[in-house]
């Protein structure tokens, strides 16, 4: 299946590095969020990602600014995806929020279109029950920068249909990523383990064990990871760590997952890490 048009829902944080992925790969997206501001904010930011894909990458393709212009058509609209061939969802991680917006995207999109469903930590079999269709819903855990990652967690729900899965795997490889499948679980393998380790970081910070950049130096000198734990829940964005260390203290019923209190107040505080500038550490603007 050649891939001509994807529709993609949520132009955040990790919504912008899939339409970046897309556009440089040759694919129109027709772009959903709730508000203009946020679209344009979403276009400026596509439009540096492809600014900066020559120093980053020797092998993503080069496209022009025109070029992302003419594939990347945006709108508040969620009728206007009804022509594409596939939907990556990537709207705020908030079962209320995905729950209404799967019921809406069944009214407006051909019965045989899978829907890729991008979340941290909220089960794809949950998701496929907000919908009349749940074996079109396959799950993808996409990690941030989307489009220079070159492997996906891949989800297979209770009710996921093997075309799905098919469908879901031709756009990778169109994309040049891989896939590891696994089955359904809050969390799935990454987040399930990397939520944990996130939110001790910040604990050790909280009981002032540490400053931040020795907890991060640690983990990058000591281990030989290539970023720290609150590096990492930075990039994520704070409030996407939070609601996801919910989301898993709700599915386990297990305290092992509650949420750090420096971490929800960063949140409240308005430092959502490196999308705001703030989080754990400070990020000069661009
Ligand atoms: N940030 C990461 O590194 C990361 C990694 C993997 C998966 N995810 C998952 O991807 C999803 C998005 O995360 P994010 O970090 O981009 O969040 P974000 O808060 O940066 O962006 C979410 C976007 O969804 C939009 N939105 C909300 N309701 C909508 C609706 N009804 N229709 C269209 N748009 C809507 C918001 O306006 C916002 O622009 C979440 O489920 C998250 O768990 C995030």
């Amino acid at each position: 299946m050649e891939f001509k048009r994807i529709g993609v829902l949520g132009a955040g944080n990790i919504g912008t590095g899939v339409i970046t992925d897309l556009v440089l790969h040759g694919i129109s997206v027709v772009v959903v969020d709730i508000s203009e501001e946020i679209l344009q904010r979403a276009q400026t930011d596509v439009l540096n990602n492809i600014r900066f894909v020559p120093l980053l990458s020797k092998t993503l393709p080069r496209i022009t600014k025109e070029e992302v212009g003419t594939r990347m058509a945006l709108t508040t609209d969620l009728r206007d995806i009804a022509s594409c061939d596939f939907v990556i969802e990537n709207v705020t991680e908030n079962w209320e929020v995905k729950k209404q917006l799967y019921e809406n995207l069944e009214q407006v999109i051909p019965p045989e279109v899978c829907f890729g469903a991008n979340t941290s930590c909220i089960p794809i079999t949950q998701i496929g029950s907000a919908t009349k269709r749940p074996e079109n819903v396959v799950g993808i855990h996409l990690m941030n920068p989307v489009y220079l990652k070159p492997t996906v967690e891949v989800i297979r729900g209770f009710h996921t249909s093997d075309r799905a899965v098919d469908t879901l795997l031709q756009l990778f490889s169109q994309l040049n990523k891989e896939a590891i499948i696994i089955d359904d679980m809050p969390g799935f393998v990454s987040n399930r383990i990397s939520h944990l380790f996130m939110n001790e970081a910040a604990f050790v910070l909280q009981d002032r064990v540490a400053s931040a950049e020795q907890i991060d130096t640690i983990f990058k000198k000591c281990f030989g990871h290539k970023m720290g734990p609150l590096e990492t829940a930075d990039l994520i964005g704070l409030d996407t760590v939070v609601r996801s260390l919910d989301v898993l203290y709700e599915s386990f019923q297990d305290p092992k997952y509650r949420c750090c209190p420096l971490l929800r107040k960063l949140v409240h505080a308005g430092h959502l890490g490196r999308k705001t500038g703030k989080g754990f550490f400070v990020y000069p603007e661009g």
